[in-house]
C-alpha cells in the first residue's frame, strides 16, 4: 500500500517537470522564431497563462492585422487562424491543432450561400466572423458579435441577408426593427446547451443575481438575461456591474477565466456546462510541437487566384474595420 502512494507520488512528479520544460521550451522558440502567441479566451487556461495576448475574436484579428511578428501562433478555432492569415498574408500562422474547427462556421459552405443569395436577389450579406474564407468571399461585410449591430446599421439596404447564426442574427434583428434580417438556420452547439429551465433554475436559487448573455445562445434563453453581450463585453459587464452574484450564460473556458480574475465575485454558469470541445484541443505539447515543426500551417491556395477569392474573403473583413473604425479603434477590448 505504502509503496503505491510513493508510486503514485513519484509518477506525478516529472509531469509538473515536464509543463516548467514545455513552457520555457515554447517561449524560447517564440523569440527565436519571431512568433507571438494568440489565444482565445475559452482556452485551457494553461495556454492563456503564456499567451502574448488573449481576447475575443474582434481584438485578436485586430492584433494579427497590426503585428510585426513574423509568425502567428493561435490557439483557436479554424475560421480565427483563417482570418489572422487573411488580414496577415505574408505571415506563417499556424494552428497547433488541426481538429480545432467550428461546428457554427461548418453549418454553411459558400455553395449553400449561393443558393440561399439566389433567393433574396440584391440582398446584401452579413457574415459573422465565424464562417470560411469561402463563406466570408460570398458576403459583403463581416461582423463579430461585439459590432453586428453597428455593421448592419451602417449598411443602407432595409433589407439584409446575416449567416450562418440564428441566435445573433435575432439579437441583430431586435435591435434593429426597422430592417428586415433574413436570417440563416446555423447556431452554435455550445451556447445551444443552455435551456431556459436551467436559467430558471439558477434564477430562483440566486435572486439577486444579474443575468448575462452570448447572443449566441437561443433567443428564449438570451431573453430572460438583464444583459446580452459578446465575449468581451461580458467579461466588463460582470467586472463593472455592482452585483456579487452573476449567472453569466456563455462558455465555461471564458467564465473560468473571469472567476479567476474576478475572485470577490460569484459567477455562475448552468448545467452541464457550456464547453466548447474545438477550443480545448490544443494543449501545451501540440503547440510545442506547432513550433518546431511549422505546423499546422494556414493556407488559403484551394480558394483560387484567379476567382479572387482570397481577396474578397479579405475585403470583407477589412470592410467591417472601415465601418466600425470610429467606434472601436480607439475603443476596443485589447484583451485580458
Ligand atoms: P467572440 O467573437 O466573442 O470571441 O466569440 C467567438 C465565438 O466563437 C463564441 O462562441
Ligand atoms: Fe464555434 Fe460555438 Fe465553439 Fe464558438 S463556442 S467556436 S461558435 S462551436
Amino acid at each position: 500500500m505504502l509503496t503505491q502512494v510513493k508510486d503514485l507520488h513519484m509518477a506525478k512528479q516529472p509531469v509538473e517537470t515536464n509543463k516548467d520544460v514545455l513552457i520555457n521550451r515554447i517561449r524560447s522558440l517564440l523569440t527565436e522564431k519571431k512568433a507571438i502567441l494568440l489565444t482565445h479566451i475559452y482556452q485551457r487556461l494553461e495556454i492563456q497563462r503564456i499567451s502574448d495576448h488573449v481576447a475575443d475574436s474582434l481584438a485578436l484579428s485586430r492584433v494579427a492585422a497590426k503585428t510585426d511578428a513574423e509568425m502567428i501562433v493561435f490557439c483557436g478555432v479554424h475560421f480565427m487562424a483563417e482570418t489572422a492569415k487573411l488580414l496577415s498574408p505574408e505571415k506563417v500562422v499556424l494552428l497547433p491543432d488541426l481538429a480545432s474547427g467550428c461546428p457554427m462556421a461548418d453549418m454553411i459552405t459558400a455553395k449553400d450561400l449561393i443558393n440561399f443569395k439566389s433567393e433574396y436577389p440584391g440582398a446584401p450579406v452579413v457574415c459573422y466572423v465565424n464562417s470560411s474564407a469561402a463563406v466570408k468571399a460570398e458576403s459583403d461585410v463581416c461582423c463579430t458579435s461585439t459590432n453586428a449591430v453597428d455593421v448592419v446599421k451602417s449598411i443602407p439596404d432595409k433589407r439584409i441577408i446575416f449567416v450562418p447564426d440564428k441566435g445573433l442574427g435575432t439579437w441583430v434583428q431586435r435591435q434593429i426593427p426597422e430592417k428586415e434580417i433574413i436570417i440563416y438556420d446555423g447556431f452554435c452547439p455550445t451556447h445551444y446547451q443552455i435551456t431556459t429551465k436551467e436559467v430558471e433554475r439558477l434564477r430562483n436559487n440566486h435572486p439577486k443575481a444579474v443575468i448575462i448573455a452570448h447572443p449566441e445562445c437561443d433567443p428564449s434563453v438570451w431573453e430572460m438575461a438583464d444583459f446580452v453581450g459578446s465575449t468581451s463585453q461580458i467579461y466588463k459587464y460582470a467586472q463593472d456591474c455592482p452585483q456579487e452574484e452573476v449567472i453569466i450564460l456563455s462558455e465555461h473556458g471564458l467564465i473560468r477565466r473571469m472567476q479567476a480574475d474576478m475572485p470577490h465575485k460569484k459567477l455562475l454558469m448552468t448545467f452541464p456546462n457550456p464547453l466548447c470541445p474545438n477550443m480545448k484541443y490544443h494543449r501545451l505539447e501540440s503547440v510545442l510541437n506547432a513550433l518546431e515543426n511549422n505546423l499546422h500551417q494556414i493556407s488559403i491556395p484551394e480558394y483560387g487566384v484567379e476567382n479572387g477569392l482570397f481577396e474578397r474573403a479579405r475585403k470583407t473583413i477589412t470592410k467591417m474595420f472601415e465601418l466600425t473604425e470610429s467606434k472601436y479603434a480607439s475603443n476596443y477590448w485589447s484583451g485580458v
